[in-house]
């Protein structure tokens, strides 16, 4: 039997919401399809965006939202997303399969999109390809409240009153497809670009400065001492390859041993937040300035007869268990983790929503961002639970069970958990200290490994209730099924 300890009296400090954020880029099918259908469409939308989509993200309480890329958003230019539609600039998405991009969706656009969604904009800005001057007037059309050129410009499209924007990001990648800069000229360009984003009256801007590729320490040291004191977050892109780059492997059919790879493979976020974490804390001891890890997820090979370029891939149990550990791992590291953003939402890498014409599906991974919402700005308490390593090779063992816990602003203390076994259930003992148990309430996801839902069978994997659980006088004692993800509100 393996215990779980939890300290509800140990609190380790705020789960902030943002760390449930969403990534949408000009790519595939995520926001023309996926997200936006346009006015005309047959498929029920507001606005041009769907409203099977966009009610279901809001089951999740989709925090925060960013776009438009991505690689895309060092090549785009804002101002051809403005204005009549006819008149904006038809052109070709070069880096994402070569598809003509029509400019339909514009900044505009994805205001009205967060604004159905209830979340905050996160945009990107142009470093790669763009000037100064150009993410200047960005922000200024965006927020700006009085008379300027690029608030009448925005009055005259239509939106007399400035929205409110705080996630701002300098550049995307600039170390790859945003520019193939060193870290010094980035750090130089970053403090440059960053002075021009103004605060207009009280919108205030939180910067996110262009952070590492992975296990790029030399970037985040380079950045943090050359441009640590102008920025508010740091980015961090790691995305689980369980194979290389050339050859990832496919999404809905693998084998044991890939199975534990990939799990072995996601793990590695936890050493990278440390090491990343470790450089800025020599920099930034009060933790003033948030890692934002803005794009991370699995990234396997396109599904066969689908646009290489389109990144569209199936989504299965082994999916639910990479979400569900990597959200564990960054709610026990919110003192540095400030937000993160999966990729992406809807039908490129790891999605929680696939589309095709008219049908949705959701899949695994959106039921682990539903179980798992009510972390979202609860406080995360001290937990730990013994482990054993399982695995089919000697490099690819995986700890067998992995948590997280928290107490939310009515006391209910939220436990996540997952069996990363796909042979075996474990009896746990629940020891809950100076905290008396009245009631419980779980919710299990669990299926065969390479189980998914598609177009035709949208629901072989879907949470059901859990019940197989006793309330004793330390805790609760409970059996977590093999290959699961299991959340139980306790009060
Ligand atoms: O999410 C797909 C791509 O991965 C993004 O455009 C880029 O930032 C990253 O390399």
């Amino acid at each position: 039997m393996s215990k779980l300890f939890v300290n509800v009296q140990n609190k380790k400090g705020k789960i902030n919401k943002e760390i449930y954020g969403h990534f949408s880029e000009h790519l595939g099918r995520c926001i023309y399809e996926g997200l936006y259908v346009g006015e005309d469409s047959k498929i029920p939308n507001t606005n041009g965006m769907r409203n099977d989509v966009v009610q279901a993200l809001k089951e999740i309480k989709i925090p925060v939202l960013r776009w438009p890329g991505g690689c895309f958003a060092d090549e785009y230019h804002w101002k051809d997303g403005i204005g009549q539609k006819e008149n904006r600039k038809k052109m070709i998405n070069t880096h994402w399969g070569g598809v003509v991009e029509d400019n339909s969706f514009g900044t505009h656009e994805f205001m009205e999109l967060c604004r159905q969604l209830e979340c905050e904009p996160y945009i990107n800005g142009n470093v790669g390809s763009g000037t100064v001057q150009e993410m200047s007037e960005w922000v200024e059309y965006l927020t700006f409240e009085g008379i300027s050129p690029m608030a009448d410009l925005r009055k005259k499209n239509g939106n007399e009153d400035a929205w409110k924007v705080k996630y701002f990001g300098v550049g995307n990648e600039n170390w790859g497809c945003g520019g193939n800069m060193t870290p010094e000229y980035y750090a130089n360009e970053y403090r440059r670009y960053q002075t021009y984003c103004r605060n207009y009256a009280d919108n205030k801007l939180y910067k996110i400065a262009c952070g590492a590729n992975a296990d790029d320490y030399d970037w985040t040291d380079v950045l943090m001492k050359n441009a640590g004191n102008f920025m508010d977050g740091l980015s961090l892109h790691y995305y689980t390859i369980t194979k290389n780059w050339v050859e990832k492997g496919a999404a809905a059919k693998f084998d044991e041993k890939e199975w534990y790879t990939t799990l072995k493979k996601t793990l590695k976020m936890e050493e990278l937040i440390y090491r990343h974490g470790a450089i800025m804390d020599r920099y930034d001891p009060e933790k003033k300035v948030g890692l934002i890890i803005d794009e991370w997820g699995n990234w396997f090979d396109v599904e066969v007869g689908t646009n290489p370029g389109f990144l569209y891939q199936q989504n299965t149990m082994r999916d639910a268990l990479v979400a569900g550990i990597n959200l564990n791992i960054f709610n026990k590291n919110c003192d540095r983790v400030k937000m993160a953003n999966i990729a992406q939402m809807v039908n490129v890498l790891q999605s929680v929503i696939l589309t095709e014409g008219e049908k949705m599906v959701l899949t695994p991974t959106y039921h682990v961002f539903n179980m798992y919402k009510n972390h979202q700005e609860a406080t995360l308490v001290e937990s730990y639970i013994d482990t054993k390593d399982i695995g089919v090779e000697e490099e690819n063992q995986v700890p067998n069970l992995h948590e997280s816990v928290s107490v939310d602003a009515e006391g209910r203390i939220n436990v996540t958990l997952n069996n990363l076994s796909i042979s075996e259930s474990y009896d746990i003992q629940g020891i809950f200290a100076d905290r008396e148990i009245k009631s419980v309430k779980g919710t299990i996801l669990s299926n065969e490994m390479g189980a998914y839902n598609d177009f035709d069978a949208p629901e072989v994997v879907k949470p059901l209730e859990f019940t197989n659980f006793k309330i004793t006088d330390k805790g609760i004692d409970f059996k977590i099924p093999k290959c699961s993800v299991l959340h139980l509100v306790i009060e």
